[in-house]
């Protein structure tokens, strides 16, 4: 029972409403409004920006601090220390696993990697220069149709199961979006390899020739899979929990949350900040750039710079800034010219008083589109990685919303249009 209390007095209501107010383990506490509805009135918060829709022990965020926890971890603790594996069942168990335990979900997550040769067939029928998004989407809600007899949402194996699924089916199906454009043979995941190898296996081995995989860019993919691993409730994961809270399939929810995140406001920026390098085009121009992005009125804005909840260093970016720099080195990209006026544009905004003042540092987006283009994944790809390394997060959120109590998620709304009017014929 909570002991804190909120009052709250309305015009129009003659009592002073109580409202218990919760705390977390740490972080903001909550009102509990849900007896407001009963009184006649609702709350107002589009965006969800003073929301919490949820209860969750999986990740925690405090943005001015510039702290990302999964299960209590420090983000950076993971990244040097943990995997990718090991980080999803982390969140999917609420701890981290003995050596057994992660050979299991290990071997696992490796036997449940192939998909169903109908899925193949699927893919036959998109058209060449379809976007990735779009077949990743549809290919994982499509898995909900080979898996029915696995699908009671009260069975806690089958929740189970399903998490093990797409976690393991997601790196093959993002491979296979990218060879259906390229129009390549689909390539077969290796069950010797690791997650990260196998999925830059399929992505850019040939069944012409003999795998080869980099181990430093293996490394490098499967510590960017772990980074974007989970962000709380985020507009993605919000989509996953509020899909489940009907009932619908897994498979469902996630392509729900693949839908959500293939937004631009969303999963799109490290697309963007490829772009916006490109469109610099030349050393010469960062400060041109930089005066634009300044601005007031200018729309410009620095891509991959500011974020929303961090208002300092984002933990994920000051990790990845030094995974960029080993795969540059690896792949003797430091002096390509769109790699020099990413480091140049970098350094000028760091030392600059306007972003300095605002606390504008480059995030997770600025550097992850700058590896993945050097490992060569075309931008158009570059949301569907980001899909992958966020699935365990996802079904880690949907299976903590199952397992607990829930209701059905249903908003309300400030009604502004017509009141009741008589249709005249
Ligand atoms: N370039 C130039 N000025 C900026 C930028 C930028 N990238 N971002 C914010 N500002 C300025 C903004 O104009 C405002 O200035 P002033 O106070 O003088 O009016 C001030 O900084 C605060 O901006 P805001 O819009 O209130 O900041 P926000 O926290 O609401 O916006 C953001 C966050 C991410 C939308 C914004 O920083 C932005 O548009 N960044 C570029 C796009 C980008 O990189 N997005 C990826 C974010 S990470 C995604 C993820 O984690 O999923």
């Amino acid at each position: 029972m909570s002991e804190k209390k909120a009052q709250l007095t309305i015009d129009g209501i003659d009592e002073t409403i109580e409202l218990p107010v919760y705390e977390g383990s740490t972080g903001p506490n909550v009102v509990d409004v849900r007896s407001l509805v009963g009184k006649g009135v609702f709350t107002y918060d589009p965006g969800f920006v003073s929301t919490a829709a949820c209860d969750s022990d999986i990740t925690y965020i405090d943005g001015a601090a510039g702290i990302l926890l999964h299960r209590g971890y420090p983000i950076e603790q993971l990244a040097e220390k943990s995997n990718f594996l090991e980080t999803c069942y982390l969140l999917l168990n609420g701890e981290l696993p003995n050596q057994q335990e992660f050979d299991e979900f290990e071997n696992s997550i490796r036997y449940h990697t192939m998909v169903d040769e109908g899925i193949r067939l699927f893919f036959r029928g998109f058209p060449r220069d379809a976007h990735p998004m779009a077949m990743l989407c549809s290919a994982v809600a499509a898995l909900s149709a080979f898996y029915h007899d696995s699908l009671d949402i009260d069975n806690p194996e089958h929740r189970m199961l399903a998490a093990h699924r797409v976690i393991a089916k997601m790196p093959t199906l993002a491979a296979m979006c990218y060879k259906h454009g390229i129009g390549q043979p689909f390539m077969y995941p290796q069950n010797e390899m690791g997650l990260a190898e196998n999925f830059l296996h399929m992505m850019f081995d040939t069944p012409c020739e003999a795998p080869s995989v980099s181990p430093t860019l293996a490394k490098a993919m499967d510590t960017l899979f772990l980074l974007h691993a989970d962000h709380e409730q985020n507009a993605s994961t919000s989509t996953v929990r509020l899909a489940g809270s009907t009932g619908a399939n897994p498979y469902a929810c996630i392509a729900s949350g693949i839908a959500a995140l293939w937004g631009p406001a969303h999963g799109g920026a490290n697309e963007a900040v490829l772009k916006m390098l490109d469109q610099i085009g030349d050393e010469s121009r960062i400060e041109e750039f930089i005066a634009k992005a300044k601005d007031k009125n200018d729309p410009f804005r620095l891509m991959g710079f500011g974020h929303r909840v961090y208002k300092n260093y984002d933990p994920r970016a000051t990790v990845i800034r030094g995974i960029c720099d080993q795969v540059l080195e690896e792949l003797g990209s430091m002096n390509d010219p769109l790699f020099r006026i990413a480091k140049k544009l970098e350094k000028i905004a760091l030392e600059d008083e306007y972003f300095n003042e605002r606390k504008l540092f480059p995030n997770v987006d600025f550097y992850s589109g700058i590896i993945l283009k050097a490992i060569g994944i075309p931008t158009s790809l570059f949301t569907v990685i980001f899909a992958t390394g966020r699935t365990p997060g996802w079904i880690a959120h949907w299976n903590e919303m199952l397992s607990g109590s829930y209701r059905i998620g249903r908003p309300r709304q400030l009604y502004k249009g017509h009141t009741r009017r008589d249709y005249k014929s």
